[in-house]
């Protein structure tokens, strides 16, 4: 081989070393490119704000006939503007009664009168559906549903310390049962008691919200709201979460 045709030979794969050291580079800078992007469509979204007293929408079951002697339970502890959440009232409150601005503003439940119930109190099933009500009115960044009666008296600022520890997106039924033996022996052990409040994750209520209205009706035999909902978590296979801050006496 002369000289020049082995210069040749060299140029030629120096040439052809080159072009596949690019052809390498440009396949790595594409599939590169191509991870990134799916990395960045898995990222998870970026890092929440820790909960705070807005994200809880109260859902409160209160009555026209009672209301007038039990806002004092609610005045203790309602704050105007720094609360959110409703009253959830059997019919119009009387027109004679002004509604003060410093009491939680109110909604008028759906009517229940053709549910299917076979205990005493049939206002039970209106208390129930306040989980539904309340998610269905569609109010933006609301992370839990905490449920109550007029007589349930919260300690805000405790409560979302306690909610704050666990991921709202994922789904929880917190609460606690009665510190009464009888109460437990005669509804549930593993029950949130509605008198001591219920907390319930965005993502469980929207579940709940679904088939509340034909789930509540599998448990007529049931005395109270509280029950339905812990039937209603069950059948979702979503089981009581204690928290010993909740107290039902
Ligand atoms: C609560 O967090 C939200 C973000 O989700 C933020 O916009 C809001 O200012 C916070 N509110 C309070 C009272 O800290
Ligand atoms: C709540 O906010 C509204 C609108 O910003 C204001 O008009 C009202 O006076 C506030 N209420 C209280 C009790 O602070
Ligand atoms: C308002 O009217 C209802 C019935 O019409 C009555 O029972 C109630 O006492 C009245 N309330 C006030 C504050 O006058
Ligand atoms: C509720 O529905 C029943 C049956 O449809 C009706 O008779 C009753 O008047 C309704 N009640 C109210 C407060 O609208």
């Amino acid at each position: 081989m002369s000289q020049k045709t082995l210069f040749s030979s060299f140029i030629i794969y120096l040439l052809i070393t080159w072009a596949a050291i690019s052809t390498i580079i440009i396949y790595i800078s594409l599939f590169d490119n191509h991870t990134t992007t799916v990395l960045k469509q898995d990222a998870p979204p970026q890092e929440e704000e820790p909960t705070n007293i807005s994200h809880i929408l109260f859902g409160i079951s209160a009555s026209v006939k009672t209301w007038a002697t039990r806002h004092h339970y609610i005045d203790l502890w309602w704050q105007p503007n720094v609360t959110r959440g409703f009253l959830w009232l059997e019919r119009e409150p009387y027109q004679n009664d002004t509604w003060p601005e410093t009491s939680p503003p109110y909604k008028v439940s759906g009517n229940t009168s053709l549910f299917k119930y076979g205990g005493p109190q049939r206002h039970q099933i209106r208390m129930a559906r306040v989980v539904k009500e309340s998610f269905e009115l569609g109010l933006e960044n609301v992370r839990w549903f905490v449920m109550g009666d007029d007589d349930t008296v919260f300690f805000p600022e405790n409560l979302v310390s306690v909610l704050s520890k666990y991921d709202h997106n994922e789904m929880y039924y917190l609460g606690g049962n009665s510190e009464s033996v009888e109460q437990n022996e005669g509804n549930f052990f593993k029950m949130a008691y509605g008198g001591a409040g219920i907390a319930i994750s965005y993502p469980l209520a929207m579940v709940l919200a679904k088939g509340f209205d034909k789930c509540i009706e599998r448990y007529t035999h049931l005395f109270g709201c509280d029950g339905r909902i812990m039937s209603c978590a069950s059948e979702i296979g979503i089981h009581l979460t204690q928290e010993l801050g909740f107290h039902q006496v």
